[in-house]
Formats: structure tokens, C-alpha cells, sequence
């Protein structure tokens, strides 16, 4: 399998550039942000409890997080390769993937980190908020999930530069230019 992470701070593209990533390279789109919003809205015990850490900008817990994905990776049937899209977000999150996918024989591939701004962040996301339904619609969320990123999550990058298997890509400017560059640092790490 290739497996992808892609990474980066709130409002850096993930989501966009999975859903190119997918379909070029045939592979399945695993994005917890997704299945949390999907919970919410089935409105689940798992949604209930979900929505208060994301309504503050705050990380589900660990626990909560991992568990979900292992449910949803074993479920997985036969497939090319996951992308992971907002997963993992702390580094204990990173250490159990790693985990999860080593006792399968697989692994991580690639790490793309999508770099960008704070400045140019929040104009996307407050952008996003206007049309999205979604509780980071405001400034003071915003900032708290770029806090929280910045604190909670950056260390996940140190844990994949051990790995050997990061990629920092500049998130800014046109999605089709981005994506180029996703594509150049995917097919480099296949052939190799
Ligand atoms: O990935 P996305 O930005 O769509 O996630 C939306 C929200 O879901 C995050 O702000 C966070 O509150 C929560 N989340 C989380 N842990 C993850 C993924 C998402 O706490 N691994
Ligand atoms: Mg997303």
C-alpha cells in the first residue's frame, strides 16, 4: 500500500488536495474532521461529545481519535493506499498509527506538510465560515485551533522527520500549482 499523510494547520488545504491526491492515485480518504462531522450530525454519543472540544477549537482526545480510526481503517477493504487527512494531530496520535499500521506491515510513505501563513489562514477560514456551517466561522475559534495547532500538533512534523519520510510543501497560491508539487514529492517516493 501507499500510505500519505496530509498535514498542516487549519485552513492549509488538506481536504482540497486529498480529494485530487484520491483521484489520481486511486486511493481511499481517510479524514477524521469528516467522519466527527458526520457523527455530529447523526447526532451519536460519539458526536455529542465530539462537538464540545470542536465548538471550542480543541482537540477530541486521543483516545477518542484512535479509536475511530482503527475502527474505520479495519473496515477498510482492499485498497491502494490511505490518505490521512487531519489525522494524526498529536504525537501520540503519531505513535499509535505507527503502531496500527506496523502490526498490518505497512507504513507511513509520505508526510506532505502543506505550509502557509497564519495571515493567509485565518482569510481562508473566515472565507470557509461564511459558507461552511462549520463552528470555526469566527475569529476567536480560529485562533484558538491556530494556537492549538501550534502547540499540540507542529510536533507531529519532528516525529516524521525521524521517520524519514517528510515533505514541507508551500501551501500558497493556485491549487493546481500545489498540487504539481504534491504530485512531483508522491512520484519521486514511489519510484524510489
Ligand atoms: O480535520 P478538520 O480540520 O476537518 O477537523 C475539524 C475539527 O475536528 C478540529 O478542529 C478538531 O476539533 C477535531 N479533530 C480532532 N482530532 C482530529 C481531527 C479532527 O480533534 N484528529
Ligand atoms: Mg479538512
Amino acid at each position: 500500500m501507499f500510505n500519505i499523510i496530509i498535514f498542516g494547520p487549519p485552513g492549509s488545504g488538506k481536504g482540497t488536495q486529498s480529494e485530487k491526491i484520491i483521484e489520481r492515485y486511486d486511493l481511499t480518504h481517510i479524514s477524521t474532521g469528516d467522519i466527527l462531522r458526520q457523527e455530529i450530525s447523526d447526532n451519536t454519543e460519539l458526536g455529542q461529545t465530539a462537538r464540545q472540544f470542536i465548538d471550542r477549537g480543541e482537540l477530541v482526545p486521543d483516545s477518542i481519535i484512535i479509536g475511530m480510526l482503527e475502527n474505520k481503517f479495519n473496515a477498510l477493504q482492499k485498497s491502494k493506499g490511505v490518505i490521512f487527512d487531519g489525522f494524526p494531530r498529536t504525537v501520540d496520535q503519531a505513535r499509535a498509527l505507527k503502531e496500527m499500521l506496523n502490526k498490518r506491515g505497512e507504513r507511513i510513505c509520505i508526510m506532505i506538510n502543506l505550509e502557509v501563513e497564519n495571515e493567509e489562514l485565518i482569510d481562508r477560514l473566515l472565507k470557509r465560515g461564511e459558507t461552511s456551517g462549520r463552528s470555526d466561522d469566527n475569529l476567536e475559534t480560529i485562533e484558538k485551533r491556530i494556537k492549538v495547532y501550534e502547540s499540540l500538533t507542529a510536533p507531529v512534523v519532528d516525529f516524521y522527520k525521524n521517520e524519514g519520510c517528510y515533505m514541507g510543501i508551500k501551501g500558497e497560491g493556485g491549487i493546481d500549482e500545489i498540487f504539481r508539487k504534491i504530485c512531483m514529492a508522491i512520484d519521486t517516493k514511489r519510484m524510489a
